[in-house]
């Protein structure tokens, strides 16, 4: 309906009290995106975690629209790995988003098409502007839900292949209780591999 609304969004578990799409994300659907495979398979061997989940309020996916709701992400790891989103391009990469952090202990890894790179830190109240271009993947590395509200462009889309083929150029591990943000060795810079094929 094109009438203005509001939504509530419920202390502590944040679950907004109107949505039309509840994704979830389990780690099966994530296969290749942590480093540790070997940590991947012996953890999806036992059982297959929720890792996060995505709540959207509909709206049409065109320009002058803003497309929001609220993310979940799990606390968690597959090995030293903490759960994170899948991340993604923007498939109209000039588009930008803006994240508000409601509750949970994060980080989001950043990364433009160029190489350059970026990591904000997430705690409640936090809030991050993320400029067009930048790639994003949002990471819990707390004890806690990391409870995100996001809002975007209508026409922007969603590219995630380029990230499931060349992943992000950071990665973020738990290393003696501490997040620290490190290189990722399998990182490929398909930029970068074009230009010398070219
Ligand atoms: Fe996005």
């Amino acid at each position: 309906m094109n009438i203005p609304y509001t939504f509530d969004l419920a202390p502590s578990t944040w679950i907004p009290s109107r949505y039309d799409n509840h994704i979830i994300r389990k780690l099966s659907s994530m296969k290749g995106q942590y480093y540790d495979t070997q940590a991947f398979d012996r953890l999806l061997a036992q059982s297959d975690p929720l890792l996060y989940e995505v709540y959207e309020l509909s709206r049409p996916s065109v320009a002058g629209e803003l497309l929001h709701g609220i993310s979940i992400i799990h606390p968690g790891k597959v090995g030293n790995e903490y759960y994170m989103t899948k991340g993604h391009f923007h498939a109209v990469l000039d588009t930008a988003e803006l994240y508000y952090c409601l509750g949970g202990n994060g980080m989001m890894v950043m990364e433009t098409p160029e190489g350059d790179w970026a990591v904000e830190g997430f705690t409640a109240g936090k809030t991050l502007y993320i400029p067009p271009r930048w790639a994003h993947r949002s990471v819990n590395v707390g004890d806690l839900d990391l409870a995100l509200l996001f809002i975007y462009p209508g026409h922007a889309g969603h590219d995630y292949g380029t990230i499931e083929r060349q992943g992000f150029r950071k990665l973020v591990l738990d290393e003696g209780g501490e997040a620290r943000v490190v290189d990722n060795p399998r990182w490929v810079h398909l930029e970068q591999i074009k230009s010398l094929l070219l």
